[in-house]
C-alpha cells in the first residue's frame, strides 16, 4: 500500500499497567505488539487470528489461532477479558456477536477493558485509517502503528458504549484522550437472576389468581 491510500491521524499516547487480578486473561487480537502479554506475561491467554501476528509476539503469554467471533472456551472460564486495539480490527458488523462470545466466557463479575480509537465514516479518498501509537509500559516506550481499511469501519465511544449495554456490561470506568478511548466493563450477573425471580413472582402471582 502507498502512503497516499493512508489517512493517517495523529500519533496518540497511551500509558499501559499490568493489569491487576490473580485470574486468567483472556486477550482479544493479542498478536502484534501483544501488549497485554508483555503486560501480564503467563497469566494471558492471547488469541489471534492470524498465527503471523502470534508468533511475532515477544512475551509469555499462552498464544491460541481463534477467531474472537467465536471462543471455543468453556463458559465463564476468564476472570478478564482485554480488547487493546483490536475491535478496531474487527467488522462492526461481528462487534456485537464478539461482545456476547465474551460475555459467556467471562466468570460473573468479570471484567472487559477495551482500549481503541475513534474512526470517523470515511469522508476522503483514502483507502487506509491509520493510527500512530506511542505505548509507554513500564521501562520500555514502543512506537507502532495500526492501520485497517476505512470502509464501513466507522466507531467512537458511544458506539461501544451502546454496544456493551447491549450485551448485559455494565460500564464501571471510561475516560478518552485525543483520539483514543478507554472503557472497563463488567459482566453483569444480575438480569438472568433478576428474570429468574420474575418468573417466580409470576408464578406466585399466578398461583395466588388461582388459589
Ligand atoms: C494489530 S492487533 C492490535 C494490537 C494488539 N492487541 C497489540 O497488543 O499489539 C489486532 C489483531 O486483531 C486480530 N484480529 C482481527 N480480527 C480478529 C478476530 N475476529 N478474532 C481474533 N483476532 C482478530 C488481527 O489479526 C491482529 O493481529
Amino acid at each position: 500500500m502507498s502512503d497516499e491510500e493512508y489517512y493517517m491521524i495523529e500519533k496518540q499516547t497511551i500509558t499501559m499497567h499490568p493489569i491487576q487480578t490473580t485470574g486468567l486473561i483472556l486477550d482479544i487480537g493479542g498478536g502484534g505488539e501483544g501488549i497485554i502479554g508483555r503486560l501480564n506475561g503467563r497469566g494471558v491467554v492471547a488469541i489471534d487470528t492470524r498465527i503471523e501476528e502470534l508468533a511475532e509476539t515477544k512475551n509469555d503469554s499462552i498464544k491460541i489461532v481463534m477467531d474472537a467471533n467465536d471462543l471455543a472456551f468453556s463458559p465463564t472460564s476468564f476472570d478478564v477479558a482485554t480488547s487493546f486495539f483490536s475491535l478496531m480490527f474487527i467488522k462492526n458488523k461481528n462487534h456485537q456477536r464478539v461482545f456476547e462470545e465474551i460475555h459467556g466466557v467471562l466468570k460473573s463479575e468479570g471484567i472487559f477493558y477495551i482500549w481503541d480509537v475513534r474512526i470517523p465514516s470515511r469522508n476522503l479518498d483514502k483507502l487506509i485509517f491509520g493510527l500512530p501509537l506511542k505505548i509507554y509500559v513500564p521501562d520500555q516506550k514502543i512506537e507502532t502503528g495500526y492501520g485497517v481499511g476505512w470502509d464501513n469501519k466507522e466507531q467512537d465511544f458511544t458506539y461501544f458504549k451502546k454496544l456493551a449495554r447491549r450485551t448485559s456490561f455494565d460500564i464501571i470506568t471510561e475516560w478518552s484522550k485525543g483520539e483514543i478511548f478507554h472503557l472497563k466493563l463488567m459482566k453483569r450477573v444480575h438480569n438472568h437472576q433478576d428474570k429468574k425471580n420474575q418468573t417466580n413472582d409470576d408464578r406466585s402471582r399466578h398461583v395466588q389468581c388461582h388459589g
